[in-house]
């Protein structure tokens, strides 16, 4: 079966009164989760949407991942955005509407506002609104003359910008943490369009982009000592026991991840120990001992290899910014006039 019509029979399921009535909570976030599941549990390849690593316990397992000596990423595009906020700030220039794609707990976006101190207005767009709405209170107090405008919405589809009481000069979208690199490169040059439109000419895009770099550096900062990735990892199958009555066992499961040279991307995996069939709410779904879920890419670009993934989508690349171990870059694309 095609896999858009397997995620609709899926979603048909979820959403028939039955899976819904025995599903832990008839929310219909719980049935989208469901049939995503399911679909992705039914492919040859089995796979789950890296989205939702994300809850409670996993975003707080990501943060801690954040602070791990293995964990370059995080620590690494801080220290580039610190070292370049007011060469950055200076090309949002004054009345700027800056659009923060994903914007989490905004840490990264401070050491920006606090050099880009005339913005019309900052547009948090986030899909959890309890985090959207705290880290909009905190960004008020600590930036009382700004305007900040949240947008609670899936950023991956179309939404629609707020204008500023005072009237934005340009719209620049902010994109940090390398989050580009869980898309696929033809997801990715979609994705970067949809942002081109948004923002329109005169508009920008300031992005955080991980870069390729020795295999040995990557598998380190997604196999860590302390196991903290492993948890993270395996959080998604507590979750689905939680949230979808799933019964995996844990301990049946091994984190798995690695470099994939010749795609140039890290995958996560989680391999089943044994041969095993789990029950999921009304589902079940059977492994043979070795057989993986496919839970996340990671994608690493040279910085050729974003250019063109840029220039595919309607940008130009008119800054590059790294570390001096050229581990990560921060880019400043322009959204490229439309040829005659
Ligand atoms: C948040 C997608 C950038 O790919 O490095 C960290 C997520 N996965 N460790 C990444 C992640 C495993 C992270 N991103």
């Amino acid at each position: 079966m095609p896999i858009v019509e397997m995620t609709r029979a899926a979603a048909h399921a979820a959403d028939s009164k039955a899976a819904v009535a025995n599903a832990p909570e008839s929310s219909s976030e719980t049935a989208d989760f469901y049939a995503e599941v399911m679909a992705g549990l039914t492919l040859p390849v089995k796979t789950l949407p890296c989205k939702y690593f994300y809850d409670e316990r996993g975003s707080q397992l990501f943060d801690e991942i954040c602070e791990l000596d293995e964990y370059y990423p995080t620590r690494t595009e801080a220290s580039i955005m610190e070292r370049h906020a007011k060469e950055m700030a200076a090309l949002l220039g004054p009345d700027c509407r800056l659009v923060e794609y994903g914007s989490g707990s905004s840490t990264k976006t401070r050491i920006l506002l606090d050099s880009a101190p005339d913005l019309a207005a900052y547009v948090p767009v986030d899909i959890s609104r309890v985090h959207l709405h705290k880290t909009a209170e905190g960004l008020r107090r600590r930036y009382p003359q700004l305007e900040i405008l949240p947008v609670c919405a899936d950023y991956t589809t179309p939404f629609a910008l707020p204008e500023p009481a005072r009237s934005a000069s340009r719209t620049v979208a902010y994109f940090p943490g390398s989050t580009i690199g869980n898309f696929h490169p033809r997801q990715a040059q979609f994705f970067l369009a949809q942002i081109a439109a948004l923002c329109g000419e005169g508009g920008g895009l300031l992005i955080g982009v991980d870069l390729k770099k020795d295999p040995d550096v990557l598998h380190a900062a997604y196999n860590d000592a302390r196991g903290v990735t492993a948890a993270f990892n395996l959080n998604v199958l507590d979750r689905i026991n939680q949230e979808l009555r799933g019964e995996f066992d844990l301990d049946s499961f091994a984190h798995h991840a690695f470099y994939n040279e010749e795609l140039g991307r890290i995958e996560m995996h989680l391999v089943s120990r044994k041969d095993q069939t789990v029950g999921i709410c009304e589902g079940a779904v059977t492994f043979s001992a070795g057989e993986t879920i496919h839970t996340e890419c990671s994608y690493k670009y040279s910085r050729e290899d974003f250019a063109s993934l840029a220039e595919s989508a309607g940008f130009q690349v008119s800054r590059f910014w790294t570390d001096p171990s050229k581990l990560f870059s921060v880019q400043y694309l322009t959204v490229a006039p439309v040829k005659e």
